[in-house]
């Protein structure tokens, strides 16, 4: 008793559990639940256990920068905020809290397509690095309306998701019966007096919850009716040729996320594509989907250089930035970090897990004896260790 949120929240497990007391249960196993068994979810952290550390601290590496380039663009570690719908279900204005954490932080930051938020509405504090994600809609003119008006919006760069053309089977949400809206009946509310303070903060913003990007101009329209609309949207036939065409017409970065086959990496140098994203939606699609470090490998070895590889999917701890790094990522991404930081004290809470994550790289980067990002290299790693 008596501490505060933020020596409780020392590390990002230590900052779930904190979300996991202050969010209602249908709310907090949206964030954390996974497709089906959740073995994809789960082996995607386990996985970082079959990657050991090789020190070689008498190369002399003094405090170690974290500090590295993507695009262009100087970002203080190699992390990026990734795309995550309804953040602004987590703490009042959830998109726009994170995005001034990451600018802050000097770390990039990726709006979803199903933020609360409309993408005009994002906070662009000056040196920021925003990104948008898409989707591939039946309504091909629906993508290229949300990547004109992201260009519009100054974003400097478009993820096209490739794994969620189809919505994967949650079925932490089907036994909760989490709809959207979230609707808690009296009884729910009764057995939940710890998380009054998650209903006080929100009760204003609950009813205006929506998907901001969907709503047309002038049109009063529920966010289930909204909800239904978007999965409706989603075109499972996408294929090459939309890659070629959103390429065609989005000048900037364009990012493909969801890679996990090392063809689909090859096709994407040869398509014009600026990076890939290793990734399996943190397991809420696929279930069975072979996890992101164990993919990461191969896809470096047919990238070879040509593009840089970016990685999510488990990342708690530093030290798996690090490892993905040394298998050939350039940077990853954090999602549920980062809406378990929201969870537990809006912006402030995903500052603070962004300077753990920071902390960690850089004391493990030391103790390894890599002076710099770009000294992350294989031979720093031993793979097929026993979990
Ligand atoms: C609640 C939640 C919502 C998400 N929404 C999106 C989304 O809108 N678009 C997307 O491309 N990925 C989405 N993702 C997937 C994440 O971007 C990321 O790929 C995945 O969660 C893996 O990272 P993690 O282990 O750090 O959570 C979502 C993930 C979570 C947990």
């Amino acid at each position: 008793m008596g501490r505060n949120w933020q020596s409780r929240s020392y590390s990002i497990t230590a900052l779930r559990e904190e979300a996991q007391k202050i969010l209602p249960r249908p709310v907090f196993d949206f964030t954390d639940g996974g497709a089906e068994d959740e073995w994809t979810l789960r082996h995607n952290e386990s996985d970082f256990d079959k990657v050991s550390l090789l020190p070689r601290p008498l190369d002399g590496p003094g405090m170690a920068s974290t500090a590295t380039t993507l695009f262009g663009h100087k970002l203080s570690m190699p992390v990026i905020i990734g795309p995550t719908g309804l953040a602004g279900l987590m703490w009042p204005e959830g998109e726009a809290c994170a995005a001034r954490a990451a600018a802050k932080a000097g770390v990039a930051y990726c709006l979803s397509h199903g933020s609360v938020c409309r993408l005009e509405d994002l906070p662009a504090p000056a040196g920021s690095h925003r990104w948008m994600q898409v989707f591939m809609y039946r309504d091909r003119g629906f993508t290229r309306e949300l990547s004109e008006r992201a260009a519009a919006s100054g974003y400097n760069a478009l993820v096209l998701t490739t794994d969620n053309q189809t919505l994967g089977n949650r079925e932490r949400d089907i036994r909760n019966g989490f709809t959207i809206p979230p609707k808690f009946k009296a009884r729910d509310v009764l057995a939940m007096t710890t998380k009054l303070p998650w209903l006080l903060r929100m009760r204003q913003e609950l009813p205006k919850i929506t998907f901001g990007n969907y709503v047309r101009a002038g049109e009063a329209i529920d966010i289930g009716s909204l909800a239904k609309r978007m999965s409706e949207l989603l075109d499972p036939a996408l294929s090459w040729r939309d890659v070629e065409w959103l390429r065609s017409i989005w000048k900037g970065p364009l990012l493909l996320k969801g890679v996990l086959h090392p063809s689909e990496a090859q096709r994407a140098v040869e398509t014009g594509i600026d990076a890939v994203i290793v990734s399996n939606h943190g397991g809420r699609q696929l279930d069975g989907a072979a996890t992101s470090i164990s993919a990461l490998p191969a896809i470096a070895d047919t990238v070879a250089g040509r593009i840089p590889i970016l990685l999510d999917g488990g990342i708690r701890r530093g030290t798996d930035v690090i490892k993905a790094i040394a298998l050939g990522a350039a940077c990853c991404l954090v999602a549920r970090p980062q809406l378990w930081g929201l969870a537990v004290a809006g912006e402030d809470g995903v500052a603070h897990m962004l300077e753990i994550l920071r902390k960690d790289i850089q004391r493990g980067m030391t103790l390894l004896g890599a002076a710099q990002v770009d000294k992350l290299t294989r031979d720093l790693v031993q793979r097929g260790m026993p979990a």
